[in-house]
């Protein structure tokens, strides 16, 4: 079957399915504890994809020239059989890159069984490499060490080369640029500075909050000098640096201050099957009551991302209100 593309001409190629609506760790920039608190209300596990439904989903996107697959969450270990999933997964025709997003709180007990069924590498999150600014983020006591330890444990698996997103929050954790690009430069783990986004609705973003990719680069340059390296595939999200002297590379994700919405070939489907266009949209079609009412799931696929129009991040504007509800990253998966 032929590739499907969207009003800007863009195929759909990435497809990020998230498992759970849970996390074990409350970012404040994502589940501040004030919203998911012992009173949120998370989803009932009936409403959750079954195994064989994102399979089914999975097929579906492929055949329309997915190849590249996410699995985020929430935590994504958190969900019962998650190795099993990976192993349905791993199988699907066509499926070149399947790649999980964890925060690693459960990554050291279950990389080796990752690995064996079928995934070919992991995303870790980290925002800084000292406890207090850490566990402050988190907001449950994390500690660094054991998620370091973790990415170990994750590379010996197999799992590398394990790229580390660090999300950047002026005032906050600016200072871990530096500390990020010292600890990991040499190991041969790559670090992706992120601009933090004003993704869903909970967590009090400005744009004074945001330090530009271009301070983080030179923060880096001036510890350790830097050179541009061209994207290892079109629309790759991080720009590349390497050190110059050949010890490595870190990316930025420049959402805020260089969109890159033209090349945007992702699409999103939620814990409970709902599909999203734009990791800022509002509205999502749901591909589970297709499925559980015997609808091609394909056919809805097609037709939603056929009329898909999305360019959030190039048409935002701190001046200009929101006018619809945009859903939370920890339900959408990043
Ligand atoms: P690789 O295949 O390993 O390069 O991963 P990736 O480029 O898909 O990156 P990853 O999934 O690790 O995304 C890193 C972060 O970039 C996410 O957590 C988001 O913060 C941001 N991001 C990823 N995709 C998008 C997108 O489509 N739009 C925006 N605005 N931000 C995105
Ligand atoms: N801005 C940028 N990145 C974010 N993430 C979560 N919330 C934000 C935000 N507001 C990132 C996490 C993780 C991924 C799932 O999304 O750090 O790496
Ligand atoms: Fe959990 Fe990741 Fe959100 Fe933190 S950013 S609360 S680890 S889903
Ligand atoms: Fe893609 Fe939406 Fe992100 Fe733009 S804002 S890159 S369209 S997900």
């Amino acid at each position: 079957m032929a590739g499907v593309t969207d009003l800007f001409d863009r195929q759909v190629r990435d497809l990020r399915v998230s498992v759970t609506d849970r996390c074990n760790f409350r970012c404040t920039y994502c589940m501040p504890k004030e919203i998911f608190g012992p009173g949120h209300e998370f989803l009932p596990r009936d409403e959750l994809l079954t195994f064989d439904e994102i399979a089914s989903v999975v097929r579906a996107f492929v055949a329309r020239g997915v190849n590249k697959v996410r699995i985020t969450g929430g935590e994504p270990l958190l969900r019962k059989g998650i190795v099993d999933l990976v192993g349905m997964l791993s199988r699907v025709d066509g499926v070149e890159d399947l790649t999980l997003t964890t925060n690693a709180s459960l990554l050291a007990r279950k990389a080796e069984a990752l690995a064996a069924a079928g995934l070919n590498r992991v995303t870790v999150s980290l925002d800084a490499m000292d406890d207090p600014t850490f566990k402050k983020m988190n907001d449950v006591e994390f500690p660094v060490g054991t998620v370091l330890d973790a990415i170990e444990v994750a590379a010996a698996a197999g799992l590398g080369p394990i790229k580390v997103n660090a999300v950047i929050q002026r005032g906050v954790n600016e200072h871990s640029v530096v500390d990020m690009a010292n600890h990991f430069k040499g190991t041969g783990h790559i670090v992706r500075f992120i601009e933090y986004m004003d993704v869903g609705n909970t967590n009090g973003w400005r744009l004074d909050d945001v330090v530009p990719a271009d301070e983080m680069i030179d923060q880096i340059n001036a510890v350790h000098p830097l050179e541009a390296i061209p994207p290892n595939y079109p629309g790759e999200v991080a720009n590349r640096f390497r050190y110059s002297d050949g010890d490595g590379e870190v990316g930025i994700i420049a959402s805020v201050t260089k969109p890159f919405c033209g090349s945007c070939t992702r699409a999103r489907v939620s814990a409970e099957g709902s599909m999203y266009t734009c990791l800022f949209a509002s509205e999502g079609t749901s591909l589970r009551d297709a499925m559980r009412s015997g609808v091609d799931v394909g056919e809805v696929i097609s037709e939603v991302w056929a009329k898909r129009d999305d360019r959030y991040s190039e048409v935002r504007s701190d001046a200009t209100p929101r006018l619809s509800v945009p859903v939370e990253m920890s339900y959408i998966g990043g």
